[in-house]
């Protein structure tokens, strides 16, 4: 079946015989809630390889969702777990404390954008971190109102939810929402007509007249901004309009949160997405790929305002498990030594120019944009004004897996595909994998009347 391809081997149907059994079970024992983008279970990852329990091997551009930059199970990390679970699981920090702990803040103090005193503190997933920088800036600036973007995506618990403007499926029929949360437009150049420069003027003046029309700037605590859209659909504002949001936070004692989640520990090139722009923000929430996969997140932020919250308002049994504390530390040794920020600027520029080129000869590829490895594609219906080609999107994103590529979707509209590869991905694996891709994406695009 994939006799030409050197790293993937598929040889059953997806789901093959043993997934197929384990489906069965998920159906009787899991609700139907939490979903799943493979019709598949899991045996063994080796950095960006994935075989399921039927013996198939995967390239994965997923990396479960961002969270694998080093890739799946690195020496160094499985050691440095192995070695921590043998002296100890969990004490939780609030019982006793372990220095890893201390030393993973200290690496991220230094590490985070910012040449101020700053200090850490962990919890377990990107949603927590959320919660508890909203609760961290409303503490320290004695201010309500939170204010979101369009399209961005904070998490599913409630806060999370509610900075979160996606309907179906994240939020529908799940309110009434946190109150004093409100959004804003974000920049979308590609589905504008205007200029970059126009929209964001557009958008910063908008902004002037929520502060006239809706709540003052003196009730804000804090703007929360993903420096690159993740679910959203990869979609990247200027430098021009994140300086400018800045100076609208420090005009007004708004703290601006940059919420990293997705975009950190090297996906765009440098350790933090805000780099690139060169803008401070007072908080930052970290999560996914901080620690290869173990569950862990963090804030970081300037320590008069991390240290608003007085002792036990914030935490939690498992925040900043020890397992996660030296996993994170090896991880990033290992974006250092392993040089894996230049090899996120090299696979952009690879998925870039390939996805360029496809671009030129299958017009639904509609957009083609990225920033270092965190790259997408955006399909529409050919010939019309840019409308959405969800039903294309999830063709290609059905056979391309069944190929064997681990490949997931993004956008409001359902009609992104988006790239999270491991950064490890050697250039012949993301090669075999493109392929695959271009193979299905030119059947389809012979199947588009179709649509
Ligand atoms: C930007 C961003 N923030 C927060 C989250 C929520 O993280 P988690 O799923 O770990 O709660 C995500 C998850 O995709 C995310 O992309």
């Amino acid at each position: 079946m994939s006799s030409k391809r050197k790293f993937i081997s598929i040889k059953t149907t997806i789901p093959g015989p043993v997934a197929k059994e384990l489906l069965k079970k998920k159906e009787k024992h899991v609700p139907k809630g939490p979903f799943n983008t493979m019709l598949t279970f899991a045996e063994k990852g080796d950095g960006a390889l994935l075989t399921d329990v039927d013996g198939n091997t995967f390239i994965d551009l997923a990396g479960a969702i961002g969270s694998l930059n080093v890739g799946h199970c690195p020496p160094q990390v499985v050691n440095a777990i192995k070695n921590q679970a043998e002296h100890y699981i969990h004490t939780s920090f609030h019982v006793m404390m372990y220095e890893s702990y201390i030393k993973l803040a200290e690496t991220l103090n230094e590490l985070t954008p910012g040449d101020y005193p700053k200090k850490t503190f962990f919890m377990n997933s990107g949603a927590e971190a959320v919660e508890n920088a909203i609760k961290i800036a409303r503490k320290f600036t004695g201010r309500k109102a939170i204010l979101s973007f369009d399209r961005g995506f904070h998490g599913r618990t409630y806060m999370s939810m509610s900075l979160t403007s996606k309907v179906k499926p994240y939020k529908y029929e799940f309110g009434p929402f946190v109150p004093e949360t409100y959004k804003l437009p974000y920049p979308y150049y590609y589905r504008s007509n205007k200029t970059e420069r126009e929209v964001d003027n557009e958008i910063l003046a908008n902004i002037s007249d929520f502060f006239l029309g809706e709540v003052p700037p003196e009730e804000v605590a804090a703007f929360i901004l993903e420096p690159v859209q993740g679910e959203g659909g990869f979609v990247i504002p200027s430098t021009y309009f994140v300086q400018e949001l800045k100076k609208i936070c420090e005009q007004y004692g708004i703290l601006l949160i940059a919420d990293e989640v997705q975009t950190g520990f090297g996906r765009t090139g440098r350790y933090f997405a805000m780099e690139h722009f060169d803008v401070m923000p007072d908080l930052i929430t970290m999560s996914k790929s901080i620690a290869a996969g173990f569950p862990i997140s963090a804030v970081t932020g300037k320590s008069e305002i991390m240290d608003a919250a007085g002792i036990g308002e914030i935490g939690g049994t498992y925040g900043g498990s020890p397992l996660g504390c030296v996993a994170a530390l090896e991880v990033i040794k290992m974006i250092k030594s392993e040089g894996l920020l230049e090899r996120s600027t090299h696979i952009g520029k690879v998925l870039i120019t390939h996805f360029k080129r496809l671009k030129e000869k299958y017009p639904f590829i509609g957009d083609v944009r990225g920033l270092g490895a965190m790259v997408a594609i955006e399909l529409i219906k050919p010939g019309t004004n840019k409308i959405p080609a969800k039903e294309v999107t999830s063709t290609i994103l059905k056979k391309v897996q069944n190929k064997g590529v681990i490949l997931m979707g993004a956008g409001l509209y359902g009609n992104v595909i988006r790239v999270l590869s491991p950064l490890v991905i050697t250039d012949e694996q993301l090669l075999e994998a493109l392929d695959v891709i271009e193979e299905v994406v030119s059947e389809e695009f012979a199947n588009i009347h179709e649509y």
